[in-house]
């Protein structure tokens, strides 16, 4: 029987797309929701013209209370069944519990080479640092941010003139292959690390 995914974003969702046109023929998944922390995500709309089942849980009206909001995204996260979870684009930090809660069934795409660049600003640190190479990586969620187990890494080079805009560029190309290959083997029971 197929994997069921769900895939959680905050943006524009162009990660989502990749993973959820990927989940075709023989593929060991299918999606099955796609939740966005806020209705102004515009890849809501692109998961619905896709054909996936969409939500919203707003993170706002629960203020500082994250784990009051993380119980609403696992009730309705619940109701969709997942066995895995990808996290792509989904800007909020989530704590422990949460993380706990989906041990082992959780992913996520970071556009740095981790340990490399935890955290924000990613590509103007590899630049300021001077790297040759840069690129992206999938992991297992754990409670540490952006840690876990490496599933998957694809390298990007660096290259003369590089702004923080034209590298992530180039390595969001990146993430779009790497992420559906790594999911492919993920729901496949295969954890053995994917590179490109
Ligand atoms: C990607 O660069 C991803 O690595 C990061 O947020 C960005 C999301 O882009 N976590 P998109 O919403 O998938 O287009």
């Amino acid at each position: 029987m197929s994997k069921r995914v769900a895939i959680l974003i905050s943006g524009g969702g162009s990660n989502m797309v990749s993973l959820v046109r990927s989940m075709t023929g023989a593929h060991p998944a299918r999606p099955c929701l796609v939740l966005a922390n806020s209705a102004g995500a515009g890849g809501l709309a692109r998961a619905a013209d896709l054909g996936v089942e969409t939500a919203v849980v707003d993170h706002r009206p629960f203020g500082g209370d994250r784990a009051a909001f993380e119980d609403a995204l696992t009730a309705r996260l619940e109701e969709a069944a997942p066995d895995i979870i990808c996290l792509a684009g989904f800007m909020r930090i989530l704590t422990e519990g949460f993380v706990s809660h989906w041990h082992g069934r959780m992913l996520n795409i970071h556009p740095s080479l981790l340990p490399l660049y935890r955290g924000l600003d990613t590509h103007a640190r590899a630049l300021a640092a001077g790297d040759r190479t840069h690129g992206c990586t999938v992991h297992e969620v754990t409670p540490e941010l952006d840690d876990g187990p490496i599933l998957g890494k694809a390298l990007v080079p660096v290259l003369p003139g590089d702004t923080p805009e034209t590298l992530a560029a180039r390595v969001l190309e990146k993430e779009h292959l790497l992420y559906p290959a790594v999911l492919r083997r993920f729901a496949a029971g295969d954890r053995t690390p994917v590179t490109l």
